[in-house]
């Protein structure tokens, strides 16, 4: 079973007169309880691809399953929902609300998701003890270090227990310290709660924690490399 395959997926983008072709024929598959990077220059498609997995856009044309679902063919409302049932996301830039706290952030999702009171309470205090945070649970973002903001991110994306976590470039905007001590700490998650994480980065760091690194230039797939250790191992 793979969280995600992509077959023969097609999507360009028009700007003004201009067709800016983003991902050509992407044909791919996701391993279930992975670690699979994205890897390629500035503009070579990373973004769209998570995009497309993460059900933010939608493809020109070919499939796209997540979690067994055809979300190619789901209207627009189905996969909003789908989204918050299913799938976790980390982003660059942190994106978390400026005016909720740290424990407000985490909750936030389940609130959406329409958790009780009780069992909201008790995944985020377990979220925030499992990324370090539990003494900074009333600070908001602005009281917080980038890496912190990014923890509070972690533990936000894995609130409602998604089986699949996407990150598009999630060290990008932290120094090279920071960034491998939040690789650590999302690697260490991955294993505890049997989640699929997949990243976009160009960060050496990134690459070598991944069990699966996916080479993507211009838009095409030019390699995958999957760690020997762990092909079979799981399906
Ligand atoms: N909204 C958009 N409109 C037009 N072109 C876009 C848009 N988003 C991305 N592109 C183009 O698509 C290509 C892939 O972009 P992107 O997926 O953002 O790459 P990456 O994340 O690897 O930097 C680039 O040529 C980029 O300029
Ligand atoms: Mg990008």
């Amino acid at each position: 079973m793979y969280p995600v395959q992509l077959k023969q997926v097609m999507k360009t983008y028009h700007l003004d007169a201009i067709d800016v072709p983003a991902l050509v024929d992407i044909n791919l598959q996701i391993r279930a309880n992975c670690f699979t990077v994205i890897s390629g220059p500035s503009g070579s498609g990373k973004t769209t691809l998570l995009n497309l997995i993460g059900c933010i856009d939608r493809a020109d044309s070919g499939e796209v399953i997540v979690a067994d679902q055809a979300v190619h063919t789901m209207s627009d409302n189905a996969l909003s929902d789908f989204r918050a049932q299913h799938l976790g996301f980390i982003f660059q830039n942190f994106n978390l609300l400026p005016v909720l706290s740290t424990y407000e952030n985490v909750e936030y999702p389940l609130i959406l998701a329409k958790v009780s009171a009780n069992e909201r309470k008790r995944r985020v205090l377990d979220l925030l003890d499992a990324v370090g945070l539990a003494d900074r649970a009333e600070n908001r973002p602005g009281q917080l270090s980038g890496g912190q903001r990014q923890r509070v991110a972690i533990a936000r994306a894995l609130a409602t227990a998604p089986k699949l976590v996407l990150a598009d470039e999630p060290t990008a905007n932290l120094d090279s310290q920071t960034g491998e001590a939040i690789i650590a700490l999302m690697r260490k998650m991955q294993r505890e709660r049997q989640v699929s994480f997949v990243f976009s980065s160009h960060d050496p760091q990134v690459q070598a924690e991944a069990d699966d690194t996916v080479f993507i230039r211009d838009g095409r797939i030019i390699n995958i490399e999957r760690q020997a250790e762990k092909l079979g191992a799981v399906v």
